[in-house]
């Protein structure tokens, strides 16, 4: 079954929303076969595959060229395309128009945004012209530059404030869920419960409609190290590297090929 906006939607109250980040076919097929029902093709791809220090420096023609690869990957899950630094912020017509790229071009099913009620308006105008959003708000990584690095938001009553403001912007503005990124437990349960959008949290507890992870941090394939809220399922990271050795060392003494790989 092919997964659609409203049918994610619709699993809040029903059953938790498994969300994944996938960044080519290989890594898009692989979390379709899992029956995950969502996969976001993050802008965190600078970080884990194009060697980015942030997500800043990512283009739309990056983006373009991962979430197409991405969609020819995937056969059921809904693949949502993150919108990069500055593809959307300018104005709301640019927003609109590289959104519209990732579903013509890229066959996206959803774009994600950055941004609480700042947003509003731009949320607005993608969802009444057809394209489904999903919103992101706590820590946003585009705005790194301003906010002054990767740490917890919401932790005073204030913040905390204003990010149910913003939940409850995006929600009215039309969203179909919303990413909540690191933010304590007790803020992610309260949001949870006062939308009627599912939340789709990443450090922001067990109280959120979902989760989401980061695909390279959830398998430990980087080796890099990890914010406290990924869980690592598995760590390939030796594997692969002991892989390559044992290659090199057999190619090295003539044991690679052996008689059954050759003709
Ligand atoms: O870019 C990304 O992977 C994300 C998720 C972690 C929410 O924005
Ligand atoms: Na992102």
């Amino acid at each position: 079954m092919k997964w659609t906006a409203s049918k994610l939607r619709a699993l809040k109250g029903e059953k938790k929303i498994a969300m994944l980040t996938a960044y080519d076919a290989l890594t898009g097929s692989l979390v379709d076969e899992a029956d995950v029902p969502a996969v976001l093709v993050g802008d965190s791809l600078g970080m884990t595959v194009l060697g980015y220090e942030t997500t800043l420096p990512v283009s739309m023609e990056e983006m373009l060229h991962h979430t197409a690869a991405v969609s020819r990957g995937v056969e059921n899950a809904l693949v949502i395309a993150d919108m990069p630094f500055m593809s959307y912020q300018p104005s709301i017509e640019m927003g609109l128009e590289n959104a519209g790229r990732f579903i013509k071009e890229a066959g996206a099913d959803a774009v994600k945004v950055e941004g609480g009620a700042v947003r509003s308006g731009l949320i607005e105008a993608l969802v009444s012209n057809g394209i489904p959003v999903l919103g992101h708000i706590g820590l946003t990584p585009q705005s790194i530059k301003e906010t002054g690095g990767y740490k917890v938001q919401g932790k005073t009553s204030e913040q905390a404030r204003r990010l149910m403001d913003d939940a409850m912007a995006v929600e009215q503005a039309g969203a179909f869920a919303l990413v909540l990124e690191c933010v304590p437990a007790e803020l992610g349960e309260l949001i949870s419960g006062a939308l009627s959008i599912p939340t789709i949290g990443i450090g922001a507890g067990a109280g959120c409609d979902g989760q989401v992870l980061v695909f390279t941090d959830l398998l430990g394939v980087s080796g890099k190290h990890v914010p406290k809220f990924v869980k690592k399922y598995a760590n390939l990271n030796p594997l692969i590297t002991e892989a390559l050795a044992a290659y090199k060392a057999e190619v090295e003494s003539g044991a690679f090929p052996a008689d059954e790989q050759t003709y």
